[in-house]
């Protein structure tokens, strides 16, 4: 089981990860809990910048670090049985690049060339506003987290999630700009569903 846990800055990712760890591990699952971009050499270049990459250049950056984090962490855990959170996956890619003006569609299937599709993608919405203003309480803010620019891949996300759900793909857009408690719930709920077929 892959999960995916999505949205811009600021949504609360990290923090919804943490609790759908510590919640699955408590019912008696094995879970990895990973993150992109990585600690691993390509996610480095990526953090470390300190200007821009230009799209093409900065999407292949994120898919060599997908690439080697599918290989060493993510296909291992899953063979092993373990339920893998990811937070931040491929639909990032194609939300935030495509956003730079990459084609969508071709991101996608660039990825799924090289990482598996995810059972289960939680995309947490939040406007660019409340996402920044949180993420202003963390720190300086990153060449990515301008708010037109994430206007725009707020607008991907929401779009990606309505597509992938007419499909059979399990895709859940959830308001994360409730109370985190209502959040966590909605999340757990939707994921629970999902593992218990
Ligand atoms: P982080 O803040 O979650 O560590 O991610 C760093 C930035 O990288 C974040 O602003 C979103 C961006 N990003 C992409 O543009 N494409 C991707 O595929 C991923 C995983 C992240």
């Amino acid at each position: 089981m892959l999960i995916a846990i999505e949205g811009i800055d600021g949504a609360g990712k990290t923090t919804i990860s943490r609790f759908l760890r510590d919640e699955l591990e408590k019912r008696g699952f094995s879970v990895v809990l990973l993150k992109e971009p990585t600690d691993g050499e390509y996610g480095r270049k990526i953090k470390e910048a300190e200007k821009r990459f230009d799209p093409e250049e900065e999407l292949k950056l994120f898919l060599l670090d997908r690439k080697e984090d599918v290989e060493k962490n993510i296909l291992p855990a899953l063979k092993n049985g373990k339920v893998v959170i990811m937070d931040r996956y491929y639909i990032s890619s194609i939300a935030y690049q495509g956003a730079r003006g990459l084609d969508m569609d071709e991101i996608r299937r660039m990825n799924e060339e090289i990482a598996p599709k995810p059972d289960v993608v939680i995309i947490l919405d939040v406007s660019p506003q409340e996402g920044l203003r949180r993420v202003g309480n963390r720190g300086s803010r990153t060449v990515f987290e301008e708010e037109s620019y994430l206007a725009k891949v707020r607008e991907n996300f929401l779009k990606i999630g309505d597509m992938w759900s007419e499909t059979t793909r399990n895709v859940k857009i959830i308001n994360a700009e409730r109370e985190l408690e209502e959040v966590k719930k909605d999340v757990l709920d939707a994921v629970l569903r999902v593992l218990s077929r």
